[in-house]
C-alpha cells in the first residue's frame, strides 16, 4: 500500500466533508443499489461517502473497511445512529477478511489514487464481489487541474502536492486509467465518465467552496511534506497558497478539475 500523502489531521477530516457535500451531486447523483444488497465500501475514510450511499441507497446492507483505526471511529461517530446497520472492519484491502463473493457490489472512492498496487486492489475486489456484480469507482486526476489566474506560484504549489503523492506510490492523476485499471482486473462492462468541476464568478458558491474548502486545504495539508522535500521554501509556498485562493475571487477567477466516475461488472463465470 502507498502512504496516505493527505494524513489523518482534524483539518483534513473536515476538507474530506466539505468535498463529499459539495460533491455529492456530481459523483453520486446516479449511484443507487436496491435495499438488501451487500455492499463494500474499501477506503471509506472519515464515512463522507458512506454517508452519501446510505442516503442515495437506504436499506443496503453496507460494510465499511478502512486500513486505519481512527478513520473508522470518525466514520462511525459521523453516521450517529445509522452507524448500528453499518458493519466496520480495519484492514488492508490487499488482505481483505471477506470470503470470495460477499459482496454484491463495491463502491470505491478516493482510494485507488493513493495506492501502489492499484491493479491488485480491483482483483481482489473481483474476487469479494460476487459474479454479476457491480462495482463504482470514483476516482480524481490532478493532471486535468486548470484554473485562473494560473501564476508560476501556484503552479509551483499544485506540482508538490502532486510530486508528494507520487513520492508515495500513488497516481494523482489515475482517473484516465480507470478503464485500462479495470480491464486489467477482470472486469466487464465498463463505462467510464469524466465528471468536471467548473466554477466561475457565475457560480460564486461552488467557486468558493471548490477552492477554498477542497483544492486550497487539500494542497496545505502536503505543506510540511513539501518544505522538508525541499520543493518550495516558506515564503513561496505562502504565495502559491494565495494564489491559489485567489482563483475564487473577482470576475475572472475560475477553476476547473475533472474527477472520473467508473462503473463495471465481475464476468459471470
Ligand atoms: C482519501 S481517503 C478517502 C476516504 C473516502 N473514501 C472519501 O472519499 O471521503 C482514503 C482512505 O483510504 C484508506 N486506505 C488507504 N489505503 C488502504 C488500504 N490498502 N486498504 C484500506 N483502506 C486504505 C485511508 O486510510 C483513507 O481513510
Amino acid at each position: 500500500m502507498g502512504g496516505y500523502v493527505h494524513g489523518y489531521s482534524a483539518r483534513e477530516a473536515e476538507r474530506l466533508a466539505d468535498q463529499a457535500t459539495i460533491l455529492r451531486p456530481l459523483l453520486h447523483g446516479d449511484t443507487s443499489f436496491p435495499p438488501g444488497t451487500r455492499v463494500l465500501e474499501p477506503g471509506c475514510g472519515t464515512g463522507m461517502q458512506t454517508q452519501a450511499l446510505l442516503a442515495g441507497s437506504p436499506g443496503i446492507d453496507l460494510t465499511c473497511l478502512d486500513v486505519d483505526a481512527g478513520q473508522l471511529a470518525r466514520a462511525r461517530a459521523r453516521l450517529g445512529e445509522r452507524a448500528a446497520a453499518v458493519a466496520f472492519r480495519q484492514g488492508d484491502l490487499l488482505n481483505a477478511p471477506f470470503p470470495p463473493a460477499s459482496f454484491d457490489a463495491a463502491f470505491v472512492c478516493f482510494l485507488l489514487e493513493h495506492l501502489t498496487r492499484p491493479v491488485d486492489a480491483l482483483a481482489t475486489l473481483r474476487r469479494l464481489v460476487r459474479p454479476g456484480g457491480s462495482i463504482v469507482v470514483v476516482e480524481g486526476d490532478h493532471g486535468s487541474c486548470r484554473f485562473h489566474p494560473e501564476t508560476p506560484a501556484a503552479m509551483a504549489a499544485w506540482s508538490a502536492l502532486v510530486t508528494c503523492q507520487r513520492r508515495l506510490g500513488g497516481d494523482p492523476d489515475i482517473g484516465r486509467r480507470l478503464y485500462g485499471l479495470l480491464a486489467e482486473a477482470g472486469f466487464a462492462d465498463i463505462v467510464v465518465e469524466p465528471r468536471m468541476v467548473y466554477a466561475d464568478a457565475g457560480r460564486p458558491a461552488l467557486r468558493d467552496g471548490f477552492v477554498r474548502r477542497i483544492i486550497v486545504p487539500m494542497v496545505d495539508g502536503v505543506r510540511e511534506a513539501a518544505l522538508t522535500a525541499g520543493l518550495l521554501d516558506a515564503s513561496a509556498w505562502a504565495r502559491g497558497l494565495a494564489d491559489l485562493d485567489a482563483t475564487a475571487e473577482g470576475p475572472e477567477g475560475a477553476f476547473c478539475y475533472t474527477f472520473f466516475k467508473a462503473t463495471a461488472r465481475v464476468p459471470e463465470e
